[in-house]
């Protein structure tokens, strides 16, 4: 069956600025408005039948439109994409009619396991056919476009014969698929990798992205590591600009999966990006 025409739809329009949902804030959004535009639910800990997580899912889900991430699609196994996995995600898809949903361009080591095992891929043929094949497979079961997001790594395999951007641009052109570009990530690789973060950002294809992740980062001097337990750097919000002017508007939400502050805390972050994206665009579009 070939979806290639539904799966080549342009990227929905920008939703605007959310958070990724975490239990230590359910009561917040349960209690009252908050600014923020959409929430991200991490689909794994809802692919559960029943239970508190999924009631409290289905309220805070009348207030806010939803996208799904996941981290054990393992879009890279060589294996092919577990179809009960598959179908747990389908229902939960049809359950909170998500606005897109997303996983990571990567391999997991065993299904289910914590963000810090995904593996990055070679950038090679090989690779490219095994993860085209599953995200078609992917997209074929859910109807809709697979959003994909780049992953750090800290290190690079004799086996890749191109970049992770071309090798990004590859899985998108043949499959159609969109991007979840995570800046923090970018900047975590280019460092530990010693590339141009700059040069990633111009070598993906700006329209197929879909939606950003901003996070932080810890810095041990000689390479950092994603732990997305910090307020977002300097450097991040720098590159997230340079995104902005090279992708338009983008849904963008600020990650924070460990050390997790007040909801209000994180909501000023997000203040931050909406006020970088107005600075960033309106002036652009006054000169065009
Ligand atoms: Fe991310």
């Amino acid at each position: 069956m070939n979806h290639g025409h539904q799966a080549l739809a342009a990227t929905q329009p920008s939703p605007g600025f959310g958070l990724g949902l975490r239990t230590q804030h359910y009561a917040d959004f349960l209690d009252a408005p908050q600014r923020v535009d959409w929430l991200e639910l991490l689909s794994d800990n809802y692919m559960v039948p029943g239970g508190k997580p999924l009631v409290m899912l289905d309220r805070i889900r009348a207030n806010y439109p939803v996208v799904m991430h996941g981290v054990a699609l393992s879009i890279g196994s060589a294996d092919g994409v577990d179809e009960s996995y598959l179908d747990a995600l389908g229902a939960l898809a049809d359950r909170v009619q998500p606005l897109w949903v997303s996983d990571h361009l990567c391999w997991t080591g065993v299904h289910g396991r914590v963000l810090h095992d995904l593996y990055p891929l070679p950038y090679s043929e090989d690779a490219l056919d095994v993860v085209v094949r599953n995200v078609q497979r992917v997209q074929e079961r859910l109807k809709r476009s697979l959003v994909l997001e780049n992953v750090s790594s800290y290190v690079s395999f004799g086996a890749s014969s191109m970049s992770e951007w071309e090798f990004i641009g590859e899985v998108c052109a043949r499959t159609g698929c969109r991007l979840l570009l995570d800046v923090n990530n970018i900047f975590v690789s280019s460092v530990n990798h010693g590339f141009d973060a700059r040069a990633f950002l111009r070598g993906i294809p700006a329209d197929r992205v879909q939606q950003i992740h901003l996070a932080g980062h810890s810095d041990h001097g000689d390479h950092i590591i994603d732990t997305h337990d910090q307020p977002v750097a300097d450097a991040v919000w720098a590159l997230y600009a340079e995104a902005l002017r090279l992708c338009g508007p983008v849904a963008t939400m600020i990650e924070r999966d460990d050390h997790i502050p007040p909801l209000a805390e994180l909501v000023t972050e997000l203040d931050h990006a909406r006020a970088l994206s107005v600075s960033t665009l309106v002036p652009a579009k006054v000169a065009a």
